[in-house]
């Protein structure tokens, strides 16, 4: 069942639990990580970002693809269809395409104009009955080829964001999307645990790949509700492809064929999915 991530998040949000977003990036991937999450029946998030949008055909693709998979595989759990770090024209792409929730990224704007948008998409989402996240301060590192430094959320402007009615805000804490330097100077509880204080509202927590369990276990517990994973699942098909490729001839049995040459790949994200799903279940 496609589902905005309202009940899910604030579910979550309530038992000190976490929906994690996964981003897909092929029709590979997508089959994968809904088996996956149905297997292990908890529901998930699929972040679809505007390049994979693109890569995928078009906003109209990923949503039919999604929308089909549920129905021919009998998934059964509740099913997120998020845009990803969307601008304000891919937000209103995605929500034309029937998305379920969407992700306005204004975080290189000024913090009026992010605001101002943010309360516009909003209010759209409310007449849909979408859900919407926001984002104040930067997550640090390359996302969709654009690299930003860190900046840490500002407690005021997270406060006059709450005030518009977003249904959960990604928070700057030191996060960084992609592979974490090894002189990274980890994530700011002390700011975390204030945001959570004074905002009592579900956080997200993009750049999960590379953070430790004992961390990502501490976010939880100070309101993040919804981790973004999307590296970890990148290099296991990387991996998987890359040993296929050294170990085999590739002219030999039909190796050349698409479904034998994913078949690694396709286990691996599978595994990789069922892995993160089975943290912090208890
Ligand atoms: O929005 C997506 C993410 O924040 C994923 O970050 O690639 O570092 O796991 P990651
Ligand atoms: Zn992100």
């Amino acid at each position: 069942m496609l589902v905005n991530a309202k009940e899910i998040i604030q579910n979550a949000y309530k038992n000190k639990k976490v929906v994690f977003h996964i981003n897909i990036n092929n029709l590979e991937w997508t089959k994968q990580i809904l088996l996956a999450a149905n297997y292990k029946n908890v529901p998930i998030i699929l972040g679809v970002s505007p390049s994979a949008a693109k890569y995928f055909g078009g906003y109209n693709v990923c949503y039919s693809l999604v929308k089909s998979l549920i129905k021919d595989l009998k998934i059964k759990i509740p099913v997120c269809l998020h845009l990803d770090h969307g601008s304000y024209f891919d937000c209103l792409e995605a929500i034309k395409a029937k998305f379920s929730s969407i992700m306005f990224d204004g975080s290189k704007l000024p913090f009026e104009k992010n605001l101002e948008l943010s309360k516009k998409l909003s209010e759209i989402c409310k007449k849909k009955n979408l859900s919407i996240e926001c984002e104040i301060g930067r997550i640090g590192g390359a996302e969709d080829g654009v690299i930003s430094e860190i900046s840490y959320t500002n407690l005021n402007e997270a406060k006059a964001f709450k005030k518009i009615g977003i249904d959960m805000l990604a928070v700057g804490i030191g996060n960084i999307h992609g592979e974490y330097p090894s002189d990274w100077k980890g994530l700011n509880f002390s700011l975390l645990k204030e945001l959570n204080e004074t905002l009592n509202m579900p956080f997200v927590l993009h750049g999960g790949s590379g953070i430790s369990d004992t961390d990502l276990k501490k976010c939880i517990s100070l309101g993040v509700s919804k981790i973004n994973i999307n590296t970890e699942l990148q290099i296991a098909n990387a991996r998987a492809l890359e040993s296929f490729i050294k170990t085999n001839d590739i002219m030999e049995n039909k190796n050349y064929n698409p479904r034998r040459l994913y078949k690694l790949p396709n286990e691996a994200i599978y595994n990789k999915v069922i892995e993160i799903l089975d943290k912090f279940k208890e």
